[in-house]
């Protein structure tokens, strides 16, 4: 098992205003490392930021408004603050609007994710953990999915992460001083058991969870389920659910393995158990005490019917595994939903 690292670190959180991010920062301040925020707002509050110092009771060393594609604003923050190492979790990420817009997905993740390398070079930097996502993996026939499954996203958003991923790996390769830990999460849901943080999607929610959350708190009249006709237990679509608690755990974990391990690490965060909708559905019943209605729809283009984690490496290596179980996360969304049933700035 890691011990959490004793030495306390300058951490810059690319995004840390938003769902995942803001968890992250709570884990790291209350581990004892500084953080610096860096956000550009476009789709987060900074009312998540103050609840985490609230929660965490202590500062974050700095927030800074900056967007990735602002080169100077970037290097600015970096010779200021000088931090050991970055959490990138900043980027878009709606799978429907990335294959709209797939012009500004490629310039927004992949041209400011490469501002944000250049930056971290040019001062020294090079300890990063990013927050990729399962679905780089795409569609494939084969469950659990391992780390060696190979890359074959199926989206423009998915590319972006992919893209990514590779740009690290061939940076890691070219200077052994690069230490990076790629994180493929699978579907994170759930919110810090305070209920004071949690995740704030702007207009619908593309998002299972989410949308269930609101239509238990009356902002949506029904769930639409997209599609009972999959080859599955109940012909629902099956995902890998994992608490956001535990999601950002594994950062520091791997945050705290890289440090010591330089080099390229990829590692999925799962929890290796797979829950169709309707299972997400009347979990949620369950928790919130609330009707879920619902309608079956035509399937959503581009879904899989199965995903799940093999998540034995990040045990293994990191000494992390997901081990809240889907009632916990149903609770925790559910208390964060109807502690503010508009989100942030309701
Ligand atoms: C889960 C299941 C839907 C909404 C996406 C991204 C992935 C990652 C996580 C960023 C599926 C069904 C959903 C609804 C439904 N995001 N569903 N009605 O598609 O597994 O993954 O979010 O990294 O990149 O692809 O998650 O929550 O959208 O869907 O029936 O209103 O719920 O068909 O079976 P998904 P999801």
């Amino acid at each position: 098992m890691n011990l959490i690292r004793l030495v306390p670190m300058k951490i810059l959180v690319t995004g840390g205003t938003g769902y995942i991010g803001s968890h992250t920062v709570l884990a790291l301040l209350e581990a004892g490392h500084g953080v610096v925020v860096l956000d550009n707002l476009s789709n987060s509050s900074k009312t998540s930021l103050e609840r985490v110092q609230e929660l965490a009771g202590r500062e974050i060393t700095a927030f800074e408004e900056v967007d990735l594609l602002d080169r100077s604003g970037l290097d600015d923050v970096f010779s200021r603050h000088r931090p050991d190492a970055v959490i990138h979790f900043a980027g878009l990420k709606a799978v429907g609007e990335s294959s709209e817009k797939p012009l500004w997905y490629y310039t927004n993740n992949v041209s400011g994710t490469v501002n944000l390398l250049w930056a971290m070079e040019e001062n020294d930097c090079r300890t990063i953990v990013f927050s990729s996502s399962a679905t780089v993996y795409g569609a494939p026939e084969t469950m659990p999915l391992t780390e060696k499954q190979t890359m074959d996203a199926q989206n423009p958003y998915g590319r972006t992460k992919e893209h990514i991923e590779d740009m690290l790996a061939d940076l890691a390769a070219s200077d052994d001083r690069w230490a990076v830990a790629l994180l493929r999460y699978f579907n994170p849901v759930g919110a810090h058991e305070s209920g004071r943080i949690g995740e704030d999607p702007s207009g619908i929610p593309n998002n299972l969870m989410p949308f269930v959350a609101q239509v238990a708190v009356g902002r949506r009249e029904k769930l639409m389920v997209f599609g009972d006709d999959y080859p599955t237990p109940d012909g629902t679509g099956v995902r890998d659910y994992i608490h956001v608690v535990d999601l950002a755990d594994g950062h520091l974990k791997a945050l705290d393995r890289i440090s010591e391990d330089p080099g390229v690490h990829v590692w999925n965060l799962g929890t290796g158990r797979g829950y169709s909708v309707l299972e997400v559905r009347d979990a949620f019943h369950k928790a919130s005490g609330r009707e879920i209605p619902y309608e079956i729809a035509p399937r959503r283009a581009g879904d899989a019917a199965v995903s799940y984690a093999d998540p034995s490496a990040a045990l293994a290596e990191l000494g992390w595994s997901g081990d809240r179980d889907m009632d916990t996360m149903c609770r925790d969304h559910w208390n964060w939903q109807k502690n503010n049933p508009h989100g942030y700035d309701g």
